[in-house]
């Protein structure tokens, strides 16, 4: 169950943003000529499209992920956000501060505070050791020697190069130089990271590794984060929501499952078809609403009548506040004749699965006993339980 956000929670709003290379960029949005595509517009005036009426919103804490093919506009997008590429018109509004309206210096310190990028070719400083470049960024913010060195080595632990601090960077892995760089831009304590396809220069195991260790990490720094890639599987993993770009434009945004189960059109099933469903169907997309559910420590016999009545195959026990105690067949209950038997079943009832969990492990289980999974959110609530019916029917879909 998604919550919708509120409207004051938004972080970034981007509203009709354009981005035209050229010496008259102005051209492409005049009437008449925004509505041409992309070739027209480069082959009529000579000005390249970039960004075509952006919009978008990112809530605090949320990972953002931006998808597309190469030349889609994604770098430039990203890069307008904190005007590294000036916008041709539209809205950036971060914090409900207008970037675009930021003076020189309040660009500065949006910059330094609010802000950092990583980049895709790590942009490290080679004559440097690893903790001098993690400082990078603190020295501007004129911070003391001391308070640099500790915050670096902070944000070296966090990412894993504990006892690398001396190294140079240049004799350090590709894998191993990205860390340096996420530690870079984490030591200034941004709010928001941009991460501009940071792992894409890396080979396909550490990528994955890199991947989910930022999944990880993230739940612990809990960053509001726009992450560029063109791999989907990288979105998938890391993303709350997903944007898919074509010629500068947002042809669909949502969450990964919306994005798999219902692409917008052939491109965006193209490019969604490797991604097999069941990855993408975590457990609470496919949970659904217990045969009943009743509130623990409760009347035995009066629960017995209420099953007498109720008739349900299966019954969710959650405590007062509504976290989940587990989930028992109707049998199971009826041959208990004390609470405490009662309890033991509870305590030896199947374990729970979280929601965002891969539903693969819930087919396993499934198999072997007809007992359903409780599914809870990360306060433990219950959510709903998964069947094997409920599994079944989404297999089908
Ligand atoms: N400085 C520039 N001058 C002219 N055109 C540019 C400039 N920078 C980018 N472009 C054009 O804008 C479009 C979008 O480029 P951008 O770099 O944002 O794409 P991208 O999605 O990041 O691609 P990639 O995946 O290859 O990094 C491309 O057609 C590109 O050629
Ligand atoms: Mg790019």
């Amino acid at each position: 169950m998604t919550v919708e956000p509120e409207q004051n929670s938004h972080q970034i709003v981007v509203e009709r943003l354009w981005k035209v290379f050229g010496n008259n960029p102005s051209v492409a949005l005049e009437a008449g000529n925004a509505e041409k595509s992309r070739e027209e517009i480069q082959t009529e005036f000579g000005q390249v499209v970039a960004l075509r009426n952006v919009s978008f919103q990112v809530q605090k804490g949320e990972t953002f992920v931006v998808m597309g093919l190469s030349g889609s506009g994604k770098s430039t997008l990203v890069r307008c956000l904190i005007r590294l590429i000036e916008s041709t018109s539209g809205n950036i509004i971060i914090d409900d501060q207008n970037v675009t309206s930021l003076d020189e210096k309040e660009l500065r310190d949006f910059r330094r505070s609010k802000v950092s990028m990583v980049f895709q070719n790590f942009g490290l400083l080679p004559h440097r050791n690893v903790i001098d470049n993690a400082c990078y960024g603190l020295e501007v913010k004129g911070l003391s020697k001391k308070d640099r060195y500790e915050r670096a080595q902070r944000m070296l632990d966090l990412v894993g190069l504990n006892g690398w601090e001396t190294s140079k960077v240049s004799q350090l892995s590709g894998g191993m130089q990205q860390r340096v760089g996420l530690a870079r831009a984490l030591a200034v304590e941004p709010e928001i990271l941009l991460l501009d396809e940071p792992f894409s220069g890396l080979d396909p195991l550490i990528r994955r590794q890199m991947r989910s260790e930022l999944a990880i990490l993230q739940k612990e720094i809990k960053k509001t984060l726009v992450f560029i890639t063109h791999d989907l599987d990288e979105a998938v993993t890391v993303g709350d929501r997903i944007a898919i770009m074509r010629d500068g434009e947002i042809i669909q945004m949502g969450t990964p499952e919306e994005i798999i189960l219902n692409p917008v059109d052939d491109f965006v099933s193209e490019f969604t078809e490797d991604v097999s469903k069941d990855r993408v169907l975590n457990a609470s997309s496919i949970s659904v609403t217990p045969d009943l559910i009743c509130t623990y420590p409760a009347d035995l016999n009066e629960l017995k009548e209420k099953l007498d009545r109720i008739k349900p195959k299966h019954i969710a026990f959650v405590s007062e506040s509504g976290v989940s105690l587990g989930v028992l067949m109707r049998s199971d209950i009826e041959q208990t004749s004390s609470t405490k038997e009662l309890d033991h079943c509870l305590a030896n009832s199947p374990d729970s699965m979280k929601s965002f969990s891969n539903v693969k492990p819930a087919i396993a289980r499934l198999a072997n006993s007809e007992t359903p999974i409780p599914v809870i959110d990360s306060e433990e609530h219950l959510i709903g339980v998964i069947t094997r019916g409920s599994i079944l029917v989404a297999l089908a879909e």
